[in-house]
């Protein structure tokens, strides 16, 4: 098997132009395109890490970016606990940051 190299103007696939979102985060409008997950979309505005740590306060983003380590958690649209890997970006979404915030309970969780 060869890998071969396809242009963009003879893909038969024809990928379409990307479409732009925006959405708040830490209260800042952030743009984005749609698709990206909310991971994507901070690490793209240069945010790095959106949560801390409850054990001497230290800074976490995404880590692995796969929804295993739960490290990227954000509050999303006023539901927590939401992996920012994990979950595509909607225009309009409001996304606050997990700080000062103990994990929520079982119970809590949808
Ligand atoms: S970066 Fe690991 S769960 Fe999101």
């Amino acid at each position: 098997m060869m890998a071969r190299l396809v242009r963009a103007a003879q893909d038969p696939i024809g990928p379409l132009a990307p479409t732009r979102i925006t959405l708040t985060v830490d209260g800042e409008p952030v743009e984005g395109v749609l698709g990206q997950t909310l991971a994507g979309v901070m690490l793209s505005a240069d945010t790095v890490a959106w949560r801390s740590t409850s054990f001497r306060d230290k800074p976490r983003g995404a880590f692995c970016g796969i929804g295993v380590c739960f490290d990227c958690l954000v509050v999303v649209n006023g539901q927590r606990d939401v992996r920012a890997c994990q979950r595509r970006a909607a225009p309009g979404d409001v996304v606050e940051f997990h700080r000062d915030m103990p994990l929520s309970t079982p119970e809590e969780r949808p």
